[in-house]
């Protein structure tokens, strides 16, 4: 069988995956300010799970008889919070994609369909998470804003 389609695609993710913990573990040693005790451990917390994430990809693409990459994309460097949390709304976003390419390339294969879809719904929690936090970043309660006049 030739999975040579596959393994490509898997080694985009991982080369996405790498560029994760190097962009998010550089996110974490320069992040200042007030807000440095919570966003510090939140981009470590980021980088760990890309690694998580590209340990599992890198034992699949061997399971598969290909070659991990030890290549990474370019990082995305700021010392500007709101500007490094952008950063990684893009980062995920673009790994939402890359895993939902690789399952249109993995289709058929059930088992390797599930192992890409839990990954993917990874993805998608982070963007999830920093759209929340970037829609208002000064932060107030879900509908503090409404009216609370009666009738
Ligand atoms: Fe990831």
């Amino acid at each position: 069988m030739d999975n040579s389609a596959i393994i490509d695609k898997l080694n985009d993710c991982l080369r996405h995956e790498w560029t994760g913990v190097a962009q998010y573990a550089q996110a974490g040693f320069v992040v200042s300010g007030l807000w440095r005790d919570v966003y510090a451990d939140m981009f470590y917390d980021s980088a760990k799970e890309s690694f998580g994430h590209a340990k599992k990809v890198g034992e699949k693409i061997v399971a598969l008889g290909g070659v991990p990459t030890v290549e990474r994309n370019p990082i995305k460097q700021s010392d500007d919070l709101m500007e490094i949390l952008g950063h990684a709304l893009e980062f995920e976003s673009k790994a939402v994609k890359m895993y939902n390419e690789a399952l249109v390339v993995a289709e058929g294969d059930r088992a390797l369909v599930v192992f890409l879809e839990d990954i993917l719904k990874e993805e998608q929690d982070g963007v999830d998470e920093l759209t929340r936090i970037l829609r208002n970043p000064q932060g107030s309660a879900a509908g503090s804003k409404k009216s609370t006049k009666a009738g």
